[in-house]
Order: structure tokens, then sequence, then C-alpha cells
């Protein structure tokens, strides 16, 4: 068991790619939707201990606008995997005081996700809750494209446009931008994930698999974070 942290070290928003899944199965000769099952599950258990910590909001990256591209019966695999996860898992996190929100374009999602989805995210959010993101059919670009055209459409003429009017037009809207961006699976880049949140998210990659990225990672990730002087331009 590792020791909640102080809660003034810790960051109120901690962003995740899920990356590792398949290498996490074929490592171990199993099929890669094993290791996505893995994954899924692994997502509870890094929510219920950043919960402990004191963080108020996590965000996970799921499913990309590009993860289009891979196979079709791994596509749908993983959506019969959220479908699952959403009905069984998710409203016992949700009585345990994590509350959810889906970041990403609905279409073209199949309908009994989006359900799942609706029906998780439907239940509000307490004061103590937790709330956990899940960046579903999400990219950076097209959230920021849908953010403009938006925020064009609310404003009395494009030189209204703010930053501050594109930041309530995004997804995330009402969210603090993520203090801490953490990416296990060895790769090091951001895969169009959070790029106008992430301005100055301080970032931490791990080689650890997601599986496998568990509270002990979790605790070394936070260490991180706290070691580190944010500037945000400033001296
Ligand atoms: C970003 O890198 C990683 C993601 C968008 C997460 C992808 C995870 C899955 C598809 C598995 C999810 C499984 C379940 C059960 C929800 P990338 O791999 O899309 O991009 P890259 O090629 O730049 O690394």
């Amino acid at each position: 068991m590792v020791e909640p942290k102080a809660k003034e070290r810790i960051p109120a928003h901690v962003a995740f790619v899920m990356d590792g899944n398949g290498r996490w199965a074929t490592e171990r000769g199993l099929p890669r939707t094993s290791g996505h099952r893995e994954g899924i599950a692994n997502v509870s258990r890094i929510a219920e201990a950043l919960r402990a910590h004191g963080t108020r909001y996590m965000t996970i990256f799921m499913f990309s606008t590009e993860n289009w591209k891979r196979p079709k019966d791994e596509v749908d695999a993983i959506f019969d995997l959220l479908v699952e996860w959403l009905s069984v898992t998710a409203p016992q996190l949700r009585s345990r005081g994590i509350a959810f929100r889906h970041l990403g374009r609905r279409a073209p999602l199949p309908t009994s996700l989006l359900k799942a989805l609706d029906d998780i995210c439907g239940q509000p959010a307490r004061e103590d809750d937790l709330v956990l993101s899940l960046a579903i059919n999400y990219g950076g670009r097209a959230e920021i494209t849908d953010a403009v055209i938006k925020a064009i459409s609310a404003a009395s003429e494009p030189s209204a446009i703010d930053e501050d009017s594109i930041d309530l037009a995004l997804y995330t809207a009402g969210m603090p931008d993520p203090d801490l961006l953490v990416r296990p699976g060895g790769e090091i880049r951001l895969s169009n994930y959070l790029l106008w949140q992430a301005a100055y998210a301080e970032l931490y990659f791990s080689p650890v698999l997601w599986p496998d990225f568990d509270e002990e990672e979790l605790a070394r990730s936070l260490d991180a974070y706290t070691d580190r002087h944010r500037r945000f331009g400033g001296l």
C-alpha cells in the first residue's frame, strides 16, 4: 500500500494515455484483446488511487480519432470491452465517489457504447467526487476544430473570439487544465492528446506498460511532479 500524499503537493488534474496494452499481451503470447482487458481493469485501480491522493480530475485517452485505422476486429473488441466496463465496473466506481464524463466526437461510435456512456455520464458529480473523463473517439485537433466552429457560431463577430471563448467551447469546458500528463508505454509523444489543455502540463513518460502501471508507478509520477518548478512563463 502506497501512502497517499499531502494534499498541497497533489496535482488537481492528471491525464493519462492508455498505452502498452497490446504489447503487454504480445509479450505474454496472448491475443491483444487480453491486454485491452487488463488495461481497462487498471483504469479503476489508478482512479481509486488518485482519488485517495486527493486529485479531483483524471482524464484517460482510450481511443483516438486516428485509432479507427486499427483492424476492425480489434476496434470492435475494444468497444465491446468498453460497453461491458461502463455497464458493470463504472457503476461500482460511481458509488465509490467517481463521476464520469465523455470527451470526444459521438459519431461514428456505436449506439450501444453511446448509450452506456450517456447512462453513466448522466449521473451528476457530487462535491467530493473525482471526475474521470474518458477520451473516446477523441483527437486534440478535432476538438480544437469543433471548438472554433462552436465559438464562431456563438460570437457576435470573429474579433470577439478569444482564448476564453475557445476554452469554453472545448469538450473539457469547466474543467481545470491537466497539471500532469502521464504517458506509460515508452513512447515520448502526445499523439494528438489534449493539445490545447496541456499547454503548461508537466509531462511524465514511463516505460511501464499501462496494464502494469500500478500505485507505485503512479506515486513515482506524482513525486516527479512534486519536484518540478512550474513557471507558466514567469520566473
Ligand atoms: C495514443 O497513441 C494512445 C491512445 C489513443 C490509446 C489507445 C488505446 C487503445 C486503442 C486501447 C484501448 C482499450 C480499451 C479497452 C479502452 P496511439 O497509439 O493512438 O498513437 P501513436 O501511434 O502515435 O503511438
